[in-house]
C-alpha cells in the first residue's frame, strides 16, 4: 500500500526537479521515459530518490492479435531495471492490426475466445518481463454483438488465469456503467479483491448520448462516492488521481490527492497507509 499519488505529467517536471513532489508516490507513463537520457530521464531519477513510483503503460495492446513486440519489450525492461518500480501496469485492450498501431485503448470482445487469447498474451508478456503485471479496465464507446460474460467477468478471469494483477479505474466504472447500461456494484462485487493492486481516479464528461473519459478536470462526485464504496468493499489499495487535459497547478492536483487520501482515512481510518 503505497497511499495516494497523482500522475506525473510534464507541467509539473520543474517543480519535480527543483522541490520535488509532496505526495506518495507518482505514475509514470512508461514510454514518455524509454529516451535514454535528457530531462524526462532526470526527473525520472529525481522523484525516484523521494518515493516510489509505478510504470504505466499506453502502448502493450496486450489484446492485440499479433504479440506484444519483442522491441517494445526490451524498452520496458531497460526501464524498469533503471526506475526498480513498485509495479507495472497496462490496460487490458487492443490497439494493434497488421502492422498498423491505432494508438488508441480499444475494448476487447467479452467472448471466451478472445479470453484465452489474451491469457496466453499476458502469460507470456509476464515470463518475459520476469514479473506480474497489472491490467487495467478501460472506458469504452461500443460493445461487440458477441459476447459471453460481462465485463468484470472478463477482467477476474484474465487475472485470475493468467495470474496477474488488476489495476481498477473507478471512472471507467462509472463511466462504462452509464454508457453500456449496468450497476456499477455489480462490478466492484466480479472482481477479486486480492487482485487488486491500484485504483486509479479521474474525470469524465456528460455528453448527449455518452459519458466521456476525457480526465479533463477535478474528480466528480459520482467518482468519489463509487471510489469510497469500492474501499469498503476491497479494503486499502494504492490510490491514483490521473489528470491528463487542460493540466491544472500543482497545489490543484495536489489537492485532489489529498481529498482521495481524507476519504480513504475516514472509511478505513488510520488502515490507509502512508497517505
Ligand atoms: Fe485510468
Amino acid at each position: 500500500m503505497l497511499g495516494h499519488g497523482v500522475g506525473l505529467r510534464t507541467p509539473h517536471f520543474k517543480r519535480a526537479i527543483e522541490e520535488g513532489l509532496d505526495v506518495d508516490w507518482v505514475e509514470a507513463i512508461s514510454e514518455n521515459f524509454f529516451g535514454e537520457g535528457g530531462r524526462p530521464r532526470r526527473v525520472l531519477e529525481r522523484l525516484r530518490r523521494d518515493m516510489p513510483i509505478a510504470l504505466h503503460g499506453v502502448g502493450m495492446g496486450i489484446g492485440s492479435a499479433q504479440p506484444v513486440a519483442q522491441d517494445y519489450l526490451d524498452r520496458l525492461q531497460r526501464l524498469i531495471e533503471r526506475v526498480e518500480p513498485a509495479w507495472v501496469s497496462d490496460h487490458l485492450c487492443w490497439g494493434r492490426s497488421s502492422g498498423h498501431h491505432t494508438h488508441d485503448l480499444l475494448p476487447l470482445p467479452h467472448t471466451e475466445e478472445s479470453l484465452a487469447h489474451v491469457v496466453r498474451e499476458v502469460a507470456r508478456v509476464q515470463t518475459i518481463l520476469g514479473r506480474q503485471i497489472a491490467l487495467e479496465n478501460v472506458s469504452s464507446y461500443v460493445s461487440y454483438r458477441q459476447c459471453d460474460m460481462d465485463e468484470w467477468t472478463f477482467l477476474a478471469q484474465v487475472a485470475e488465469r493468467a495470474d496477474c494483477l488488476i489495476l481498477l479505474d473507478i471512472n471507467n466504472i462509472v463511466v462504462n456503467a452509464h454508457n453500456h447500461g449496468f450497476d456499477p456494484l455489480d462490478y466492484l462485487a466480479g472482481v477479486p479483491p486480492a487482485r487488486v493492486i491500484q485504483l486509479h481516479l479521474a474525470n469524465h464528461s456528460k455528453r448527449d448520448h455518452y459519458c466521456f473519459d476525457d480526465h479533463r478536470g477535478a474528480v466528480p462526485a459520482e467518482v468519489w462516492t463509487l471510489y469510497e464504496t469500492a474501499l469498503r468493499v476491497l479494503g486499502p489499495v494504492s490510490t491514483l488521481v490521473e489528470w491528463d487535459s487542460e493540466i491544472p497547478a500543482w497545489e490543484v492536483l495536489r489537492a485532489e490527492q489529498r481529498e482521495a487520501a481524507a476519504r480513504a482515512e475516514a472509511i478505513l481510518g488510520g488502515d490507509d497507509g502512508p497517505g
